[in-house]
C-alpha cells in the first residue's frame, strides 16, 4: 500500500490491456463477517482475505473492542473475540469506515448496549442510517441521537433481544445484514422483509449457518432462527470472489480493446452485466475458472439504470461509463441507488470524455430512488444530476485527476490506461480500501502504471 507521500499514480496510457488476472475476496463480505465473528466465544478463520486498507481500518476497530485480529499470511485472518469488552465506537475510527455502525448488532448481543458514531465512508450521498435505527426499534432497541457529539446511544430495553419481524421502506444492503447479526442471536424467530438480495449477503448467510445459525432465505423474506450461540465452522470460512472487481477488469479489457481473462469470476452473479454486453457487444466467455472479457468489433451505445439487486448495481456504473466512451453513438447512465454517485464525471471530462447531466424522466421518483426524498419541492435540483450521457466513441487523452470514491478511482485508472499520453491520478489511497494490488495486476495486463 502507498504511504501518504505516494499517493499517486503515474500512468502513460494508450495500452491494449491482456492477460489474465486473478479476483481477491469480496470487501463487501470480509467486513461483515469480520464484525459477524464477534457474536462467536471462540476464535474464527477466514480465508481468501483481500489486503485492502478497509479491512485494516476495521481491524484497529475491533482491536480497540479488545478482539485480536491477527493476519496469518496467504490472505488468511484469524479473529479471536474472547477479550471483546467494548461497547462503544471510537469517533475517528467510524469517521474512516462506514460498516462501523454495524457493531450495534455484537455490541447489543454481548452487552445491550451501544454507543456508535455516524458513519464516515465514501461521500456517495446522505447515507443516513434511519432503517437501521427504525430496524433497532422493532428489535426492542431504543436509540438517542446527541447531534453535539454525533453519537447514537442505543440500550436492549429486555434482557437478551427479541426475535422481531421488520420491513425495510425500502432495500438496504448493510441494513439487511445488520438485521441478520440481530436476528441470529435474538430469542425466538425473526422475519426480515423487503430484504436486499445481494450475493455478498448470501455468503454471509452461508458463514452463519455453517456456524450453527438457523437463517432461510424465501426471495426477498429472510427468517432466522434466533440461536444461543454459534460455532466456527470446521473449516475456514472462504471469502467470496469480488464481482465488482471482475466488472472493473471486464470494462478495462473492452474500452483498452483488450482481452482480459478474469480467473474467480462467477458469471451467475453477473448476469445482469453480461446481458447488458450481449447488447452492446462485448465478448465474453464463460468457464468453470472464470471469464473471459475481449473486444472484437466496435461497441454500441446503450441506456443503463442502476437499480437494487439483481438490477444493474451501482458501484458498475462508473467503469461502464469509461467503456461507453468508446462506443459508437449516445450511452445513458440512470444512477438510482445513491445521489451523488457521478463524482468522476468532472475528472473525466478533463481527460476529453464527451459528457454531460440530463434531466431524467421520472414518473414515480420515491420508488424510482432508493435514496430518502424528504422534499419534494426540491426535487428537479436532486435529480438532474441522477442521468448522464456519453457520447462516443471520443479518444481520451493524458491529464491530472483526482478520485472521488472507491469505484470512481479505478475508473479514472482505466481511463488513463486507454487516454493517449501521460496522466496523473491523485488520491489512490482510496482506490486501495478496496482494490487489492490494483497497480501490479495492471502492470501484469500491460498498463505502464508506477505510484509516485
Ligand atoms: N439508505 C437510507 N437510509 C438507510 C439505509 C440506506 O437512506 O437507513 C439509502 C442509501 O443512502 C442509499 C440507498 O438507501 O441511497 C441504498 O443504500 P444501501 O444501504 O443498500 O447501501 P449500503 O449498504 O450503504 C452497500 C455497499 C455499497 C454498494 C451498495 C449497493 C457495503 C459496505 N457497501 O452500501 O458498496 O454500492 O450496498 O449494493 O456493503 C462500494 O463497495 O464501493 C460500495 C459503495
Amino acid at each position: 500500500m502507498s504511504t501518504l507521500e505516494e499517493n499517486a499514480y503515474c500512468i502513460q496510457g494508450g495500452k491494449t490491456l491482456h492477460g489474465e488476472v486473478t479476483v481477491s475476496g469480496a470487501k463487501n463480505v470480509v467486513l461483515k463477517v469480520l464484525i459477524a465473528a464477534l457474536l462467536f466465544d471462540e476464535p474464527v478463520v477466514f480465508t481468501n482475505v483481500p489486503v485492502i486498507r478497509d479491512i485494516l481500518e476495521l481491524t484497529h476497530l475491533l482491536e480497540d473492542a479488545g478482539v485480536k485480529v491477527k493476519y496469518n499470511g496467504d490472505h488468511e485472518i484469524h479473529v479471536d473475540p474472547r477479550g471483546f469488552h467494548s461497547h462503544t465506537v471510537d469517533l475517528l475510527r467510524a469517521a474512516k469506515i462506514r460498516v462501523s455502525f454495524m457493531l450495534f448488532a455484537p455490541f447489543l448481543v454481548k452487552f445491550g448496549k451501544a454507543v456508535i458514531p455516524n458513519p464516515g465512508g465514501c461521500r456517495l450521498g446522505a447515507r443516513p442510517i434511519d432503517r437501521q435505527i427504525e430496524l433497532l426499534t422493532a428489535f426492542g432497541v431504543s436509540t438517542d441521537y446527541d447531534s453535539s457529539t454525533g453519537y447514537y446511544t442505543s440500550t436492549c430495553m429486555t434482557k437478551q433481544l427479541e426475535g422481531a419481524t421488520y420491513k425495510f421502506s425500502k432495500q438496504t444492503h448493510t441494513g439487511t445484514e445488520l438485521g441478520l447479526l440481530l436476528a441470529v442471536r435474538a430469542r425466538g424467530r425473526s422475519v426480515i422483509e423487503n430484504a436486499a438480495l445481494e450475493p455478498e449477503i448470501d455468503d454471509l448467510i452461508d458463514f452463519l449457518n455453517k456456524s450453527g445459525a438457523k437463517i432461510y432465505r424465501q426471495g426477498s423474506s429472510i427468517v432466522v432462527d434466533g440461536v444461543s450461540h454459534l460455532r466456527a465452522p470446521d473449516r475456514p470460512h472462504r471469502i467470496l470472489a469480488d464481482r465488482n472487481e471482475v466488472v472493473t477488469f471486464a470494462c478495462a479489457a473492452l474500452a483498452s480493446k483488450g482481452d482480459i481473462i478474469v480467473h474467480g469470476a462467477i458469471a451467475g452473479q453477473l448476469s445482469t452485466f453480461l446481458s447488458q454486453l450481449d447488447m452492446i457487444g462485448g465478448r465474453y466467455q464463460t468457464s468453470n475458472a472464470g471469464i473471459r472479457f475481449w473486444y472484437e468489433a466496435p461497441l454500441r451505445a446503450c441506456s443503463i439504470t442502476t437499480a437494487p439487486e439483481p438490477g444493474f448495481m451501482t458501484d458498475w456504473q462508473a467503469p461502464w461509463a469509461v467503456m461507453m466512451t468508446q462506443a459508437e453513438g449516445v450511452s445513458t447512465i440512470h444512477e438510482t441507488i445513491f445521489e451523488n454517485r457521478f463524482g468522476y464525471v468532472s475528472e473525466l471530462r478533463r481527460l476529453g470524455a464527451k459528457i454531460h447531466f440530463r434531466l431524467p424522466v421520472v414518473r414515480d421518483p420515491h420508488s424510482t430512488y432508493q435514496f430518502n426524498i424528504k422534499k419534494t419541492a426540491a426535487l428537479e435540483k436532486l435529480i438532474k444530476k441522477q442521468m448522464i450521457d456519453i457520447t462516443g466513441p471520443t479518444p481520451l487523452h493524458g491529464g491530472v485527476v483526482n478520485v472521488t470514491d472507491l469505484r470512481a478511482g479505478a475508473t479514472l485508472v482505466i481511463a488513463a490506461c486507454i487516454a493517449r499520453g501521460e496522466s496523473v491520478v491523485n488520491g489512490v489511497s482510496i482506490i486501495e480500501r478496496g482494490y487489492e494490488h490494483l497497480e501490479q495486476k495492471l502492470q501484469k495486463l500491460g498498463a505502464d502504471i508506477v505510484r509516485v
